[in-house]
Protein backbone atom coordinates (compact mmCIF):
# COMPACT_ATOMS: atom_id res chain seq x y z
CA UNK A 1 0.00 0.00 0.00
CA UNK A 2 1.20 3.75 -0.78
CA UNK A 3 1.07 6.14 1.90
CA UNK A 4 0.22 9.58 0.45
CA UNK A 5 1.59 11.75 3.62
CA UNK A 6 3.66 10.38 6.81
CA UNK A 7 4.61 12.19 9.85
CA UNK A 8 7.75 10.61 11.38
CA UNK A 9 10.17 10.92 13.94
CA UNK A 10 7.37 12.23 16.49
CA UNK A 11 8.73 13.21 19.78
CA UNK A 12 5.36 12.70 21.25
CA UNK A 13 2.73 10.70 19.61
CA UNK A 14 -0.74 10.82 21.54
CA UNK A 15 -2.93 8.17 20.06
CA UNK A 16 -6.13 7.89 22.03
CA UNK A 17 -6.18 4.14 21.09
CA UNK A 18 -8.38 2.30 22.67
CA UNK A 19 -12.43 1.72 22.54
CA UNK A 20 -14.40 3.72 20.55
CA UNK A 21 -16.88 4.60 23.16
CA UNK A 22 -16.72 7.40 26.04
CA UNK A 23 -14.05 6.69 28.14
CA UNK A 24 -14.76 6.73 31.90
CA UNK A 25 -12.44 6.82 34.70
CA UNK A 26 -8.88 5.56 35.10
CA UNK A 27 -9.76 4.68 30.95
CA UNK A 28 -9.34 9.05 31.02
CA UNK A 29 -5.84 8.58 32.04
CA UNK A 30 -4.74 6.19 29.26
CA UNK A 31 -3.60 7.90 26.39
CA UNK A 32 -1.13 5.72 24.68
CA UNK A 33 2.10 7.65 24.45
CA UNK A 34 4.62 6.61 21.39
CA UNK A 35 7.95 8.05 21.43
CA UNK A 36 9.61 8.36 18.08
CA UNK A 37 6.39 7.87 16.37
CA UNK A 38 5.38 7.58 13.10
CA UNK A 39 1.55 7.55 11.34
CA UNK A 40 1.21 6.78 7.62
CA UNK A 41 -1.99 8.45 5.72
CA UNK A 42 -3.98 7.04 2.67
CA UNK A 43 -6.15 9.22 1.20
CA UNK A 44 -8.45 10.65 4.11
CA UNK A 45 -8.04 7.67 6.38
CA UNK A 46 -5.19 6.80 8.47
CA UNK A 47 -3.03 3.16 7.72
CA UNK A 48 -0.10 2.67 10.09
CA UNK A 49 0.38 3.94 13.52
CA UNK A 50 3.78 2.65 15.31
CA UNK A 51 7.30 3.58 16.44
CA UNK A 52 9.86 4.26 14.15
CA UNK A 53 10.20 3.23 10.72
CA UNK A 54 7.44 2.05 8.31
CA UNK A 55 6.91 -1.29 7.85
CA UNK A 56 7.82 -3.02 4.35
CA UNK A 57 4.27 -3.20 3.12
CA UNK A 58 3.99 0.64 3.67
CA UNK A 59 5.48 2.46 0.27
CA UNK A 60 6.24 5.98 -0.82
CA UNK A 61 7.32 7.28 -3.75
CA UNK A 62 8.16 11.12 -4.98
CA UNK A 63 4.07 11.83 -4.60
CA UNK A 64 4.27 10.94 -0.77
CA UNK A 65 4.26 13.96 1.70
CA UNK A 66 6.45 13.80 4.50
CA UNK A 67 6.14 15.59 8.03
CA UNK A 68 9.05 16.23 10.66
CA UNK A 69 7.98 15.48 14.21
CA UNK A 70 11.39 16.09 15.93
CA UNK A 71 10.12 18.23 18.66
CA UNK A 72 6.84 18.22 18.13
CA UNK A 73 3.41 16.51 20.19
CA UNK A 74 0.72 15.05 18.29
CA UNK A 75 -2.64 14.53 18.94
CA UNK A 76 -5.70 13.78 17.13
CA UNK A 77 -7.74 16.90 15.63
CA UNK A 78 -9.38 18.35 18.45
CA UNK A 79 -13.17 18.72 18.41
CA UNK A 80 -15.95 21.01 19.63
CA UNK A 81 -19.13 19.54 20.88
CA UNK A 82 -20.87 22.76 21.26
CA UNK A 83 -20.78 25.78 19.57
CA UNK A 84 -23.50 28.94 18.27
CA UNK A 85 -20.95 28.94 15.27
CA UNK A 86 -23.29 30.45 12.52
CA UNK A 87 -24.39 34.38 14.49
CA UNK A 88 -24.74 37.89 13.42
CA UNK A 89 -23.55 40.43 15.45
CA UNK A 90 -21.50 40.81 19.11
CA UNK A 91 -22.14 41.54 22.30
CA UNK A 92 -19.33 43.54 24.10
CA UNK A 93 -22.37 46.01 24.88
CA UNK A 94 -22.89 43.35 27.41
CA UNK A 95 -19.41 43.74 29.06
CA UNK A 96 -20.71 46.95 31.04
CA UNK A 97 -23.44 45.33 32.57
CA UNK A 98 -22.03 42.15 33.56
CA UNK A 99 -18.89 44.19 35.57
CA UNK A 100 -21.96 46.19 37.14
CA UNK A 101 -22.94 42.88 38.39
CA UNK A 102 -26.17 41.90 35.85
CA UNK A 103 -26.32 38.23 35.23
CA UNK A 104 -26.93 36.30 32.10
CA UNK A 105 -30.86 35.81 33.01
CA UNK A 106 -31.10 39.49 34.39
CA UNK A 107 -29.99 40.41 31.04
CA UNK A 108 -31.97 37.69 29.10
CA UNK A 109 -35.04 38.48 30.80
CA UNK A 110 -34.41 42.25 30.09
CA UNK A 111 -34.92 41.10 26.25
CA UNK A 112 -30.90 41.41 25.72
CA UNK A 113 -28.44 38.59 25.30
CA UNK A 114 -29.77 36.00 22.65
CA UNK A 115 -32.81 38.21 21.69
CA UNK A 116 -30.53 40.88 20.56
CA UNK A 117 -28.51 37.83 18.78
CA UNK A 118 -31.62 36.54 17.58
CA UNK A 119 -32.53 40.76 15.97
CA UNK A 120 -28.69 41.24 14.35
CA UNK A 121 -28.85 37.27 13.05
CA UNK A 122 -32.11 38.22 11.72
CA UNK A 123 -30.58 41.41 9.78
CA UNK A 124 -27.87 39.29 8.43
CA UNK A 125 -27.65 37.72 5.06
CA UNK A 126 -26.83 34.45 4.45
CA UNK A 127 -23.93 35.74 2.59
CA UNK A 128 -22.97 37.93 5.90
CA UNK A 129 -23.63 34.47 8.38
CA UNK A 130 -21.06 32.71 6.19
CA UNK A 131 -18.27 34.98 5.93
CA UNK A 132 -18.63 35.95 9.78
CA UNK A 133 -19.05 31.86 10.32
CA UNK A 134 -16.18 31.08 8.17
CA UNK A 135 -13.82 33.35 9.92
CA UNK A 136 -14.45 31.65 13.34
CA UNK A 137 -13.65 28.41 11.49
CA UNK A 138 -10.33 29.48 10.46
CA UNK A 139 -9.45 30.51 14.00
CA UNK A 140 -10.54 27.52 15.69
CA UNK A 141 -8.72 25.13 12.96
CA UNK A 142 -5.75 27.18 13.72
CA UNK A 143 -5.88 26.04 17.20
CA UNK A 144 -6.16 22.38 16.45
CA UNK A 145 -10.20 21.98 15.64
CA UNK A 146 -11.19 19.75 12.67
CA UNK A 147 -14.80 18.95 13.70
CA UNK A 148 -16.93 21.54 15.43
CA UNK A 149 -20.97 21.03 16.46
CA UNK A 150 -22.78 24.36 15.39
CA UNK A 151 -26.31 24.92 16.75
CA UNK A 152 -29.34 27.12 15.83
CA UNK A 153 -31.16 28.83 18.09
CA UNK A 154 -31.05 32.75 16.74
CA UNK A 155 -33.97 32.88 14.71
CA UNK A 156 -36.40 30.92 17.64
CA UNK A 157 -39.88 31.16 15.86
CA UNK A 158 -38.54 32.92 12.49
CA UNK A 159 -38.23 29.60 11.22
CA UNK A 160 -36.83 31.18 8.02
CA UNK A 161 -33.68 32.58 10.01
CA UNK A 162 -33.38 29.15 12.29
CA UNK A 163 -33.17 27.40 8.12
CA UNK A 164 -30.46 30.04 7.37
CA UNK A 165 -28.33 29.19 9.87
CA UNK A 166 -28.58 25.42 9.13
CA UNK A 167 -28.57 26.18 5.55
CA UNK A 168 -24.91 28.31 6.11
CA UNK A 169 -23.48 25.81 8.26
CA UNK A 170 -24.23 23.00 5.83
CA UNK A 171 -22.45 24.94 2.94
CA UNK A 172 -19.28 25.48 5.43
CA UNK A 173 -19.52 22.11 5.88
CA UNK A 174 -19.18 21.39 2.11
CA UNK A 175 -16.67 24.18 1.78
CA UNK A 176 -14.27 24.23 4.38
CA UNK A 177 -11.61 21.94 5.32
CA UNK A 178 -13.55 21.55 8.94
CA UNK A 179 -16.33 19.00 9.59
CA UNK A 180 -19.14 20.78 10.88
CA UNK A 181 -22.28 18.94 12.12
CA UNK A 182 -25.51 20.84 12.91
CA UNK A 183 -27.98 20.90 15.88
CA UNK A 184 -31.56 22.15 15.68
CA UNK A 185 -31.91 24.57 18.59
CA UNK A 186 -34.66 26.37 17.66
CA UNK A 187 -35.75 25.94 21.65
CA UNK A 188 -32.81 28.45 23.17
CA UNK A 189 -35.72 30.90 24.56
CA UNK A 190 -38.92 31.87 24.63
CA UNK A 191 -39.18 34.62 21.63
CA UNK A 192 -40.65 37.87 22.62
CA UNK A 193 -44.01 37.48 20.53
CA UNK A 194 -44.86 34.00 22.32
CA UNK A 195 -43.85 35.86 26.15
CA UNK A 196 -47.31 35.43 27.11
CA UNK A 197 -48.11 32.00 25.29
CA UNK A 198 -45.32 29.74 25.84
CA UNK A 199 -47.19 27.03 25.11
CA UNK A 200 -47.81 28.00 20.87
CA UNK A 201 -44.49 28.54 20.92
CA UNK A 202 -43.23 24.71 22.07
CA UNK A 203 -46.33 23.09 19.70
CA UNK A 204 -44.77 25.06 17.16
CA UNK A 205 -41.32 23.48 17.64
CA UNK A 206 -42.92 19.99 18.18
CA UNK A 207 -45.77 20.13 15.08
CA UNK A 208 -43.40 22.53 12.25
CA UNK A 209 -40.54 23.20 12.76
CA UNK A 210 -39.01 19.34 14.29
CA UNK A 211 -40.80 17.93 10.92
CA UNK A 212 -39.38 19.99 8.56
CA UNK A 213 -35.28 19.99 10.03
CA UNK A 214 -35.47 15.91 9.54
CA UNK A 215 -37.48 16.69 5.95
CA UNK A 216 -34.71 18.45 4.65
CA UNK A 217 -31.88 16.92 6.74
CA UNK A 218 -30.93 20.28 8.41
CA UNK A 219 -29.92 19.15 11.27
CA UNK A 220 -27.92 15.66 13.14
CA UNK A 221 -29.14 16.72 16.71
CA UNK A 222 -31.76 18.49 18.58
CA UNK A 223 -30.74 20.57 21.72
CA UNK A 224 -33.15 22.70 24.60
CA UNK A 225 -32.04 25.67 27.03
CA UNK A 226 -33.56 23.83 30.05
CA UNK A 227 -33.48 26.99 32.19
CA UNK A 228 -35.23 28.45 35.10
CA UNK A 229 -37.44 31.32 33.00
CA UNK A 230 -36.28 29.71 29.85
CA UNK A 231 -37.61 26.05 29.19
CA UNK A 232 -38.68 23.90 32.15
CA UNK A 233 -37.76 20.44 32.80
CA UNK A 234 -41.60 18.93 31.51
CA UNK A 235 -41.16 20.97 28.12
CA UNK A 236 -37.45 20.90 27.77
CA UNK A 237 -38.79 16.43 28.09
CA UNK A 238 -41.45 17.07 25.54
CA UNK A 239 -39.10 18.65 23.01
CA UNK A 240 -36.27 16.40 23.33
CA UNK A 241 -38.87 13.25 23.18
CA UNK A 242 -40.34 15.01 19.35
CA UNK A 243 -36.81 15.34 18.31
CA UNK A 244 -36.10 11.63 18.72
CA UNK A 245 -38.96 10.08 17.56
CA UNK A 246 -37.67 11.65 14.24
CA UNK A 247 -34.43 10.30 14.94
CA UNK A 248 -32.64 13.44 16.12
CA UNK A 249 -29.96 12.69 18.57
CA UNK A 250 -30.53 15.01 21.87
CA UNK A 251 -28.17 16.78 23.76
CA UNK A 252 -29.46 19.23 26.22
CA UNK A 253 -28.47 22.68 27.99
CA UNK A 254 -28.73 21.53 31.50
CA UNK A 255 -28.09 23.14 35.06
CA UNK A 256 -26.43 25.59 33.36
CA UNK A 257 -27.43 28.45 36.50
CA UNK A 258 -29.82 26.98 38.72
CA UNK A 259 -29.94 23.46 39.51
CA UNK A 260 -33.20 22.53 37.44
CA UNK A 261 -32.76 18.55 37.08
CA UNK A 262 -31.59 18.78 33.44
CA UNK A 263 -28.59 16.47 34.31
CA UNK A 264 -31.53 13.71 35.23
CA UNK A 265 -33.54 14.35 32.50
CA UNK A 266 -30.98 13.86 29.63
CA UNK A 267 -30.00 10.65 32.06
CA UNK A 268 -33.70 9.97 31.93
CA UNK A 269 -34.81 10.48 28.10
CA UNK A 270 -31.07 9.12 26.95
CA UNK A 271 -30.17 12.14 25.76
CA UNK A 272 -26.33 11.39 24.19
CA UNK A 273 -24.89 14.16 26.16
CA UNK A 274 -25.75 17.06 28.49
CA UNK A 275 -23.80 20.47 28.59
CA UNK A 276 -23.16 23.40 31.14
CA UNK A 277 -24.11 21.02 34.06
CA UNK A 278 -22.24 24.09 36.73
CA UNK A 279 -25.06 23.60 38.70
CA UNK A 280 -26.17 19.44 38.49
CA UNK A 281 -27.36 17.80 41.59
CA UNK A 282 -25.22 14.87 42.82
CA UNK A 283 -27.80 12.65 41.82
CA UNK A 284 -27.96 14.15 38.44
CA UNK A 285 -24.29 13.49 37.86
CA UNK A 286 -24.60 9.49 39.20
CA UNK A 287 -27.91 9.01 36.82
CA UNK A 288 -25.66 10.77 33.95
CA UNK A 289 -23.15 8.44 34.78
CA UNK A 290 -25.30 5.20 35.15
CA UNK A 291 -26.72 5.69 31.94
CA UNK A 292 -23.82 6.38 29.91
CA UNK A 293 -24.24 10.53 29.14
CA UNK A 294 -21.23 12.54 28.09
CA UNK A 295 -20.86 16.15 30.07
CA UNK A 296 -20.02 18.48 28.23
CA UNK A 297 -18.30 21.03 30.04
CA UNK A 298 -17.83 24.64 29.31
CA UNK A 299 -15.10 26.46 31.77
CA UNK A 300 -14.40 29.34 29.53
CA UNK A 301 -18.51 30.00 29.84
CA UNK A 302 -17.96 29.99 33.63
CA UNK A 303 -15.00 32.52 33.36
CA UNK A 304 -16.72 34.50 31.00
CA UNK A 305 -20.18 34.76 32.74
CA UNK A 306 -17.75 35.89 36.41
CA UNK A 307 -19.64 33.50 38.50
CA UNK A 308 -16.51 31.92 39.85
CA UNK A 309 -18.89 28.74 39.53
CA UNK A 310 -17.24 26.11 37.38
CA UNK A 311 -18.65 22.52 36.57
CA UNK A 312 -17.81 20.10 39.39
CA UNK A 313 -15.37 17.84 36.64
CA UNK A 314 -13.61 16.04 39.55
CA UNK A 315 -17.02 14.25 40.81
CA UNK A 316 -18.36 13.50 37.69
CA UNK A 317 -15.22 11.23 36.61
CA UNK A 318 -15.04 9.60 39.84
CA UNK A 319 -18.98 8.98 39.32
CA UNK A 320 -17.71 7.20 35.90
CA UNK A 321 -19.04 9.79 33.75
CA UNK A 322 -17.41 10.71 30.42
CA UNK A 323 -16.21 14.33 30.40
CA UNK A 324 -16.03 16.06 27.26
CA UNK A 325 -15.48 19.49 26.56
CA UNK A 326 -16.11 22.54 24.28
CA UNK A 327 -15.73 26.66 23.71
CA UNK A 328 -19.44 27.15 23.95
CA UNK A 329 -18.02 29.60 21.11
CA UNK A 330 -21.11 32.08 20.47
CA UNK A 331 -21.39 36.07 20.90
CA UNK A 332 -22.73 36.59 24.99
CA UNK A 333 -21.31 33.79 27.01
CA UNK A 334 -18.10 32.36 25.48
CA UNK A 335 -17.22 34.87 22.84
CA UNK A 336 -14.19 32.06 21.93
CA UNK A 337 -12.74 30.38 19.54
CA UNK A 338 -10.10 29.17 21.33
CA UNK A 339 -10.31 25.39 22.56
CA UNK A 340 -6.60 25.63 24.03
CA UNK A 341 -7.35 28.15 26.36
CA UNK A 342 -10.40 25.95 27.39
CA UNK A 343 -7.86 22.79 28.18
CA UNK A 344 -5.96 25.22 30.10
CA UNK A 345 -8.72 25.90 32.08
CA UNK A 346 -10.03 22.76 32.69
CA UNK A 347 -7.00 21.45 33.71
CA UNK A 348 -5.76 25.16 36.04
CA UNK A 349 -9.16 25.79 37.17
CA UNK A 350 -11.53 21.94 37.30
CA UNK A 351 -8.22 20.13 38.38
CA UNK A 352 -8.14 17.34 34.96
CA UNK A 353 -5.00 15.96 34.36
CA UNK A 354 -3.35 16.93 31.16
CA UNK A 355 -4.60 13.05 30.08
CA UNK A 356 -7.83 13.43 30.99
CA UNK A 357 -7.66 17.31 29.46
CA UNK A 358 -6.92 15.72 25.96
CA UNK A 359 -9.34 12.35 26.36
CA UNK A 360 -12.04 15.11 26.99
CA UNK A 361 -11.03 17.05 23.99
CA UNK A 362 -10.71 14.52 21.70
CA UNK A 363 -12.21 11.02 22.43
CA UNK A 364 -14.91 12.01 24.22
CA UNK A 365 -15.93 14.78 22.46
CA UNK A 366 -16.06 12.84 19.75
CA UNK A 367 -18.67 10.63 21.47
CA UNK A 368 -20.43 13.57 22.54
CA UNK A 369 -21.39 14.05 18.94
CA UNK A 370 -22.08 9.96 18.18
CA UNK A 371 -19.04 9.99 16.28
CA UNK A 372 -16.25 8.07 18.18
CA UNK A 373 -16.49 5.09 15.66
CA UNK A 374 -14.76 7.84 12.57
CA UNK A 375 -12.55 9.95 15.06
CA UNK A 376 -11.40 10.74 18.34
CA UNK A 377 -8.31 8.55 17.90
CA UNK A 378 -5.35 8.12 16.02
CA UNK A 379 -5.83 4.25 14.98
CA UNK A 380 -5.98 2.55 11.54
CA UNK A 381 -9.10 3.03 9.95
CA UNK A 382 -9.94 6.29 11.43
CA UNK A 383 -10.10 9.77 9.58
CA UNK A 384 -6.81 11.42 9.37
CA UNK A 385 -7.69 14.32 11.69
CA UNK A 386 -3.87 15.42 13.60
CA UNK A 387 -2.48 18.28 14.87
CA UNK A 388 1.25 19.03 15.33
CA UNK A 389 2.16 20.78 18.37
CA UNK A 390 5.03 23.01 18.40
CA UNK A 391 5.36 21.86 22.06
CA UNK A 392 7.94 19.44 23.68
CA UNK A 393 5.00 17.41 25.30
CA UNK A 394 0.99 17.27 26.24
CA UNK A 395 1.31 19.33 29.90
CA UNK A 396 3.68 22.13 28.11
CA UNK A 397 0.60 22.68 26.00
CA UNK A 398 -1.86 22.96 28.84
CA UNK A 399 0.53 24.80 31.74
CA UNK A 400 1.83 27.57 29.09
CA UNK A 401 -1.87 28.88 28.68
CA UNK A 402 -3.44 31.63 26.60
CA UNK A 403 -1.14 31.26 23.19
CA UNK A 404 -1.70 29.02 20.10
CA UNK A 405 0.53 26.20 20.61
CA UNK A 406 -0.47 24.31 16.81
CA UNK A 407 2.63 24.09 14.09
CA UNK A 408 0.24 22.06 11.39
CA UNK A 409 -2.94 20.61 11.16
CA UNK A 410 -4.30 17.84 8.96
CA UNK A 411 -7.39 17.08 8.30
CA UNK A 412 -9.04 14.38 6.23
CA UNK A 413 -5.42 13.55 4.88
CA UNK A 414 -4.48 16.84 3.29
CA UNK A 415 -2.08 18.89 5.47
CA UNK A 416 -4.51 22.23 5.75
CA UNK A 417 -2.90 24.62 7.78
CA UNK A 418 0.76 25.48 8.64
CA UNK A 419 1.84 28.11 11.00
CA UNK A 420 3.44 31.81 9.70
CA UNK A 421 5.63 33.80 12.32
CA UNK A 422 6.72 36.10 9.95
CA UNK A 423 6.63 39.79 11.58
CA UNK A 424 6.47 41.92 8.06
O1 LIG B 1 -24.50 27.85 25.78
N1 LIG B 1 -26.99 29.24 27.55
C1 LIG B 1 -27.54 29.29 26.46
N2 LIG B 1 -26.94 29.35 25.29
C2 LIG B 1 -25.61 29.76 25.07
C3 LIG B 1 -25.44 31.23 25.05
C4 LIG B 1 -26.06 31.84 23.88
C5 LIG B 1 -26.03 33.33 23.91
O2 LIG B 1 -25.94 33.95 24.97
O3 LIG B 1 -26.13 33.89 22.81
C6 LIG B 1 -24.65 29.05 25.97
O4 LIG B 1 -24.02 29.62 26.84
FE1 LIG C 1 -24.54 26.81 24.34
Amino acid sequence: MKADLIIKNIDNLITLKGPNRPRVKEEMKEINIINNGIVAIKEDKIIYVGEGELPNNIETDESTVFIDGRGKTVTPGLIDPHTHLVHGGSRENELAMKLNGYGYLDILAAGGGIHSTVKATKEASFEELYEKAKKSLDIMLGFGVTTVEAKSGYGLDDFETEIKQMEVAKKLNEDHPVDIVSTFMGAHAIPSTYKENPRGFIDLIIEKMIPYVKEKNLAKYIDVFCEKGVFSVEESREILKAGQKYGLLAKVHADEIEPLGGAELAAEVGCISAEHLVAASDKGIKKMGEEGVVAVLLPATSFNLQTGKFAKARKMIEEGVAVALSTDYNPGSSPTENMQLVMSFASLIMKLTPEEVITAATINAAAALKLEEEIGSIEIGKKADIVIFDAPNLNYIIYHFGINHTDKVVKNGKLVYKKSNKII
